[in-house]
């Protein structure tokens, strides 16, 4: 089968989407938070109050202006052609569906083929900022082919990710030959409290972008293209990205400590650590292997510990994120280092003494998280934490760090992992073909 099938249930019109969301000047253009401060600081009063006279927003207060961080909602990232799935290297957007799927007991290897065609394709439309066919049929009789819901937003840099599970290369779908030696299911781990309602899945999709709705409308749409195939089965909604990529400010996850900093960053280090080359199996070069962990953060416990304690469980301090042995967020960690007192300055069970790559063979994992919430526990807790994401080339390389940290790290006190997947994630496609169209050869 070729990859030329269309995104939608089966109708011709779904394959060339009929209702461009943007008109293509848009896209050059954009929306960029940084342009709009801009344009609010030459309508302000004496640049600082936006408003007045001819200001749209009395009484705004714009205290400087974000150049390190700006959003331009006109970008979009183009889906064939790329050997790698975007969303692993990207620099990450500010918001994330991550949502795993179950395959329906009577999909057969031919549904699953189908489906991975029709969602290639409509995810090659959606990275485009286009609809994944009608919002509006001619026909009052016929539903909608999208939902519409980003029928007028921008492409805001959406990234769709997909991943298949261990279970895709079962008997069910003798697909087993296929199956690279380093993949299975992840063992049981130090610091595991999973609950089952999060953990696992066929499939899995990562949708990331700088506005939520947009990533919603992906999933949803996917969803909804695979009903009948497949039925979604955890999802977890993240926001504001706890992981940086190049050039970018890093952030700050729910703890309030910076993270990403020591994160991997550049193609050398993608290429030794990230991307699949030259494994056992040949049609994975370009992938990767995507580990997803939903981490409960205990907020409350957190926030009535000491400013010395919580700086002492990473071994980095909280406002500048510089590590305990220096004074700058990307001074080296110095994990010799000793006081006068001749204590270790970090300390060793501290979480990045105990993940850095110094302290593990020279192991490095790509970290690209989110945070996220839930809202409030039955107890009546905020019920939150860290989407945590991470890409790496040998799933090994997870499964030591975790083993270490789930044993040793001061932060358990405060973390609880909830929920974990594992997938595999396969090289982006050609134009005219799909993800993972080699397993179908
Ligand atoms: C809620 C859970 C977690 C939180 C809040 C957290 C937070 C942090 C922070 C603040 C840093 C220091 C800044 C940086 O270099 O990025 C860090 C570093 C790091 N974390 Fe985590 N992390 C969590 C879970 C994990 C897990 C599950 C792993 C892997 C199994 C992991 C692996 C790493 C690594 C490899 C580093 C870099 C250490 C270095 O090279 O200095 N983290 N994390």
């Amino acid at each position: 089968m070729s990859g030329s099938m269309d995104a939608g249930d089966g109708a011709a019109e779904d394959s060339v989407p009929q209702q461009p969301r943007q008109p293509p000047e848009a896209v050059a253009t954009g929306t960029s938070r940084r342009g709009l401060l801009r344009g609010a600081l030459l309508g302000g009063v004496g640049g600082l109050v936006v408003g007045g006279a001819g200001g749209a927003v009395a009484g705004r207060t714009l205290i400087s202006e974000d150049s390190t961080d700006a959003v331009n909602l006109g970008t979009k990232y183009p889906f064939y052609g790329q050997r790698y799935q975007v969303g692993i290297a990207t620099e990450p957007q500010r918001h994330c569906l991550f949502a795993t799927f179950r395959l329906a007991p009577g999909a057969t290897t031919r549904d699953l083929q189908v489906l991975l065609a029709r969602w290639s394709a409509a995810i090659a439309v959606l990275q485009d900022g286009r609809s994944v066919g009608s919002v509006e049929p001619t026909s009052p009789l016929q539903p909608p082919r999208d939902t519409g819901e980003a029928h007028d937003l921008s492409p805001a840099s959406l990234t769709v990710t997909l991943g298949l599970g261990p279970s895709v290369f079962g008997e069910r779908f003798g697909l087993a030959r296929f199956k690279p030696a380093l993949f299975s299911d992840l063992p049981p781990l130090n610091g595991d409290f999973l609950d089952p309602k999060f953990t696992g899945g066929d499939l899995s999709l990562q949708a990331c972008a700088d506005d939520p709705q947009v990533s919603y409308h992906a999933f949803r749409n996917l969803a909804r293209i695979g009903r009948g195939v497949v039925v979604p089965y955890w999802t977890v909604l993240g926001f504001g990205r706890a992981s940086a990529g190049e050039g970018q400010a890093t952030p700050r996850m729910l703890l309030g400590f910076k993270d990403g900093t020591r994160n991997i960053k550049t193609d050398d280090q993608m290429a030794q650590f990230v991307w699949i080359d030259k494994s056992d199996q040949p049609w994975l070069d370009g992938g990767s292997y995507q580990v997803v962990r939903k981490i409960r953060m205990l907020l409350e416990t957190w926030d009535a510990d000491r400013i010395g304690d919580q700086q002492e469980i990473f071994g980095r301090d909280k406002a500048e994120g510089a590590p305990l042995t220096g004074t700058k967020e990307f001074d080296h960690p110095d994990f010799a280092a000793r006081d006068a007192e001749g204590e270790l300055i970090i300390n060793p069970l501290a979480h990045i003494a105990l993940s850095a790559p110094e302290n593990n063979g020279g192991v490095m994992i790509k970290r690209r998280s989110y945070n996220y919430t839930d809202g409030l526990a039955a107890d009546g807790q905020l019920d939150a934490g860290l989407l945590f994401i991470s890409y790496q080339n040998d799933p090994q390389h997870f499964i030591r760090l975790q083993n270490r940290l789930g044993a040793n790290d001061l932060l358990n006190e405060y973390i609880r992992h909830i929920g974990s997947g594992i997938f595999v994630v396969p090289p982006a496609p050609e134009e005219g073909h799909y993800i993972g169209e080699a397993l179908f050869a």
